[in-house]
């Protein structure tokens, strides 16, 4: 029988995406420690005299900010659980993982995950901006893996064989391993779906939320910043509800969204691309993409680019886009006569018959264009909301960063907070992109901070209980909860990460991910990692990388 949503719990997290997960997998009693090995020597020597990463304090990653070895552009912290968990993973090939998980039951906080789409996985669920499920993810595999199952594990037992290096899996197949992953690594229990949280206020002990008609003593925001799309404003709002394939469709956005819709078009359609060009100050985040990893988003870049050069100048008579031939990288799409491409255009006047729309297309050279459009994607980014807090809750943990009545989060909004404090009211805290950081591989500092926390408060909580009922049992309780007492066995029996082998988080690599979206500005993110050497000392399969004996401390 499934479980049913309780009354009251220790703790509740809004959302059910990767960080939910990641969170979840903690709280269970699955705890992360160092073990050994990081190239860092200073990072090492600090790491071994005190291996657990429940403990981590700023002192460990103090040195990063004038190091080279990381990257500045996210938070300090879950950079460092990055760079333990993928040492060098931008110059190496499956590093060995620095991290290990124990399992200690002693050490679980009770808890539920509630978030609204029908499996878990958050927005790998979702398909806000219906492009297609087959486009590969910005990501390399082992950049997506959750602790417990790697992404290659998963892989393995769904094709029966090794996954091969340098995979970038399709939306729905990091929808699927997500889909899988709780029940993989036993914590299916806490994890609810399709569940639309509303209406949570602070109550005197805690929260109530009023949509489960439910209380909790702490509450994980962990909703993400993606769930909306940035709707239309007048005059283009009027095209919002046209769907006529057989008519050109307008695309208006110059990210990775942009780009998916135009993939995902059938090749045969006529494409209006309506951009915003400002390489000096706003770079598409599709100019990072090397043309040999990601041949799809570098190939439309260029076309966009070749858009511009054209369109500026009234030097040339004939019609834009380049008689280039096409590479079969972007499909057998004849871009000469298929795609149109106005950077910095803006649009005039829309006239919505029927089924159809004429529209004004103003040009960066000021020439206006007539073009009759079927449908329209807009996608210039997207946005979270904490509408699901009541207002003086919300007010708490946003303060004046966003509007009381209609409350969009961006990656930017809590982002000053949560670089003081992760915990941004008192028994508030926040993970995931909600956090300012959007990639899954940096969710895990934001988890880590977070369960630490959870667990520290609920054992000094049931300590207290423990010894009103039986004062004996106090000094014993401490030292179960301070002292790592690993089984092999996870909740539900099935063998899990002990720290030795195969289980531990296995991942390396990289990527960058966005929705139209300037994710973080990952310099380093879109390099072609096929041209990495293998790591050293290559374990015998992917599943197999990454992780190390937590068995000879
Ligand atoms: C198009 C796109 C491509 C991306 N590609 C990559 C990539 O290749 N690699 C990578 O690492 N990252 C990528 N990302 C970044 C993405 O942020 C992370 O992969 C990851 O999904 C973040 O996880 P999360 O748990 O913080 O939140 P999310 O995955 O956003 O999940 C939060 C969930 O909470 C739900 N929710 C919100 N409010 C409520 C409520 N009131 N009640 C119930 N549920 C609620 C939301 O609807 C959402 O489903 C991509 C993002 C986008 C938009
Ligand atoms: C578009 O506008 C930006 C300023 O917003 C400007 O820097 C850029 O040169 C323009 N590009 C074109 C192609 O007109
Ligand atoms: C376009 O060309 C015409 C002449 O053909 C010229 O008068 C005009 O200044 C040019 N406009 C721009 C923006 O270069
Ligand atoms: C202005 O730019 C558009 C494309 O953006 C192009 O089609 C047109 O020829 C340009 N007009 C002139 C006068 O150069
Ligand atoms: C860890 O688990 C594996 C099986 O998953 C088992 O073979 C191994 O002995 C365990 N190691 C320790 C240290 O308990």
């Amino acid at each position: 029988m499934a479980p049913s949503i309780p009354r009251y719990i220790d703790t509740v997290i809004i959302g059910n995406g990767p960080a939910a997960l990641i969170l979840s997998y903690i709280l269970h009693g699955n705890i992360p420690y160092y073990a050994g090995g990081h190239p860092d020597p200073l990072l090492d020597a600090k790491l071994s005299r005190s291996r657990t990463l429940l403990d981590v304090t700023p002192d460990l990653y103090d040195h990063f900010s004038s190091s080279l070895r990381y990257s500045t552009q996210a938070l300090p912290i879950n950079t460092l659980l990055d760079t333990l968990l993928r040492p060098n993973a931008d110059t190496e090939l499956n590093p060995p993982s620095c991290v290990c998980w124990k399992y200690e039951p002693q050490k679980a906080v009770p808890h539920i995950v509630l978030g609204n789409t029908a499996a878990p996985g958050g927005q790998w669920q979702e398909n806000a901006v219906s492009a297609s499920w087959d486009i590969g993810t910005l990501s390399y595999a082992e950049m997506l893996s959750l602790p417990g199952l790697t992404f290659a594990d998963h892989w393995e037992r769904a094709h029966g064989q090794p996954m091969p290096d340098f995979v970038r899996p399709s939306r729905r197949e990091v929808a699927d391993y997500l889909s899988a992953y709780p029940t993989a690594v036993g914590i299916s229990d806490s994890i609810f779906n399709s569940q639309q949280v509303s209406g949570i206020s602070r109550t005197r002990d805690g929260f109530m939320i009023a949509s489960h008609n439910m209380r909790c003593k702490h509450l994980v925001l962990g909703s993400g910043t993606f769930s909306m799309n940035i709707a239309p404003q007048p005059p283009l709002a009027e095209l919002a509800n046209l769907r006529t394939k057989s008519e050109p469709l307008l695309v208006v956005g110059s990210g990775f969204s942009a780009a998916d819709a135009i993939i995902s078009a059938s090749e045969t359609r006529q494409i209006i691309h309506i951009f915003k060009w400002a390489p000096d100050t706003r770079p598409s985040p599709l100019r990072g993409c090397h043309h040999q990893a990601y041949p799809e988003y570098a190939g439309i870049y260029k076309k966009m680019k070749l858009a511009c050069k054209q369109s500026p100048t009234n030097t040339s008579k004939q019609r834009p886009m380049m008689r280039r031939k096409s590479k079969s990288s972007l499909g057998n799409r004849d871009w000469s006569t298929t795609y149109e491409g106005y950077p910095n255009g803006s649009i005039k006047s829309v006239n919505v018959q029927e089924n159809t729309a004429t529209i004004q297309i103003q040009c960066a050279n000021g020439t206006i264009s007539d073009r009759t459009i079927g449908e329209l994607r807009y996608v210039v980014g997207r946005r979270g909301s904490l509408a699901y807090l009541q207002p003086s809750l919300l007010k708490e943990v946003v303060g004046e960063a966003t509007s009381p009545v209609n409350p969009v989060v961006s990656t930017r909004t809590l982002r000053q907070k949560v670089e003081k404090n992760f915990q941004v009211a008192p028994g508030v805290f926040i993970i995931g992109s909600l956090a300012g950081d959007t990639l899954i591989r940096h969710a895990f500092g934001s988890c880590v901070h977070t369960a630490a926390n959870l667990i520290r408060e609920h054992s000094i909580v049931s300590e207290r209980r423990h010894s009103i009922q039986n004062p004996a049992t106090q000094k014993h309780a401490r030292e179960r909860s301070t002292r790592s007492l690993g089984k092999n066995v996870s909740p539900h029996g099935i063998p899990s990460s002990n720290c030795s082998d195969q289980n531990s988080l296995a991942e390396s690599s990289d990527s960058d991910g966005g929705g139209g979206v300037v994710l973080e500005d990952h310099r380093d993110l879109h390099i072609d990692r096929r041209t990495l050497p293998r790591a050293k000392s290559r374990a015998t399969s992917p599943t197999r990388q990454g992780s190390r004996r937590c068995s000879s401390w």
